[in-house]
């Protein structure tokens, strides 16, 4: 763990303070690893999707309709979509073979420091101690 693109916590932190707060950064946020994946629904940051074939038929019809967040300092709306994400055209057959897949990438349990939720700051450390 620790290289400039692992999950370490602490790394992580560092490397998004360093990150520009500029209106490019708007809409980008942590993709989650897939290992184990079809144990831990529901999907997406939200958790708005409950199965892996729901995920699978938003990526189909090309990842969803994105509402534009406010403009920042008077400029216009960041786009917030990346262009990779467009409709697909999967048929039922490779939609499917898609869901095995994801069901294949399930294994050992991950490291408790993979699945944990890295968006919010970790709580204070308590007042008192020594
Ligand atoms: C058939 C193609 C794809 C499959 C099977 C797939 C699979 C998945 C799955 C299963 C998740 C949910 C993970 C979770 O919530 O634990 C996910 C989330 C995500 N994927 Fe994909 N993905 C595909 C295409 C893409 C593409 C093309 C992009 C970017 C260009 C992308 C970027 C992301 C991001 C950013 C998330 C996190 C979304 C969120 O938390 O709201 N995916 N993907």
């Amino acid at each position: 763990m620790g290289g400039a693109f692992s999950d370490d916590t602490v790394a992580g932190k560092a490397k998004l303070a360093a990150l520009p707060q500029d209106p490019s950064k708007v809409g980008a946020f942590r993709t989650p690893t897939l290992g184990n994946v079809a144990q831990t629904a529901p999907y997406l940051h939200t958790g708005r999707l409950k199965t892996l074939e729901e995920v699978i038929d938003f990526f189909n019809s090309g990842g969803g309709t994105i509402t534009p967040p406010a403009p920042i300092a008077g400029g216009p709306p960041p786009p917030t979509k990346d262009s990779l994400l467009v409709p697909l055209g999967l048929c039922d057959d490779e939609k499917s073979a898609l869901v095995e897949f994801l069901k294949a990438l399930t294994g050992q349990p991950l490291p408790a420091n993979l699945t944990q939720d890295t968006s919010v700051p970790p709580p204070a450390p308590a007042s008192g101690s020594p």
